[in-house]
């Protein structure tokens, strides 16, 4: 059976006697995601269709609908809703039915700034945001697994932002090492945002602190958890 790389569906299209399908919010390595509507009700939606050959057996859908339905008191993190299925090419493709997040990818809000970054003191917000959110996982003994700007959502409210995370992935039970890894892709998150690369020998001693050069053995020494990393945005004197 050749990969599937995309459901095309249609605007319009009922799936599960309810879903009526809206635009294509994104597109990953696991699946697609779409803007969908509950008939009657009129709720919003986001529903996830997963690609076959990235989802045998249905584990990926699996591991992913338990562990947000275990964590859905973080919220940082889209609500589980339910498991539908849909018939495609002879064959029944399961899709996650979550809450739909209204707001803008990280990866695009960065490429609308000036320069393309943002001001150190915003992305520290933004840092700050995360690191509270991701913070909350961690205290259930989970990890993310996925941190990137392709799987944040962020939205812009008064002085700070208001971010969401989607996409989680399974590395297997957790670990220290995966807790290690979401500090570290959190520090990535905040080197991108502030202009990565090109801009890094310019920044500040400020941003230096926190970046390490992305040496995850001097990140995960400085910031032995994600609650030293939020403590350490709360505290440093500049
Ligand atoms: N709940 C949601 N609300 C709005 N947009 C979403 C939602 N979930 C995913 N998306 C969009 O769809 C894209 C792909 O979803 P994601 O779960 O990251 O799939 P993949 O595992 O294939 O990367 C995301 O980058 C985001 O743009
Ligand atoms: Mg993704």
């Amino acid at each position: 059976m050749a990969d599937i790389e995309s459901f095309n569906l249609k605007p319009g299209r009922r799936l599960a006697r309810k879903y009526v399908v809206g635009e294509l919010l994104g597109r990953g390595w696991e699946g697609e995601v779409y803007h969908v509507v509950e008939e009657g009700t009129g709720v919003e939606r986001a529903a996830k269709f997963f690609f076959p050959q990235r989802n045998p057996g249905n584990k990926t859908f699996n591991f992913y609908a338990r562990k947000l339905d275990k964590l859905r008191g973080c919220s940082i993190l889209i609500q589980y809703h339910t498991q539908e299925t849909f018939r495609h090419k002879g064959m029944d493709i399961p899709f996650m039915v979550s809450e739909y997040v209204d707001g803008e990818l990280l990866s695009e809000f960065l490429q609308r700034q000036r320069g393309r970054r943002l001001h150190p003191f915003e992305a520290m917000h933004l840092l700050y945001s995360l690191a509270e959110g991701v913070e909350e996982i961690h205290r259930m003994r989970e990890y993310h697994g996925d941190l990137h700007s392709e799987n944040i959502i962020v939205r812009r409210r008064g002085i700070g932002f208001q971010v969401k995370l989607v996409d989680m992935y399974h590395w297997g039970r957790p670990t220290s090492e995966h807790f290690k890894d979401d500090v570290c892709a959190l520090v990535r998150c905040f080197y991108d945002a502030v202009g990565g690369a090109a801009r890094y020998a310019k920044q500040t001693p400020e941003v230096k602190y926190i970046c390490c050069g992305l040496k995850r053995s001097l990140i995960t020494k400085k910031f032995r958890s994600v609650t030293a990393l939020r403590e350490h945005l709360e505290r440093f004197r500049w």
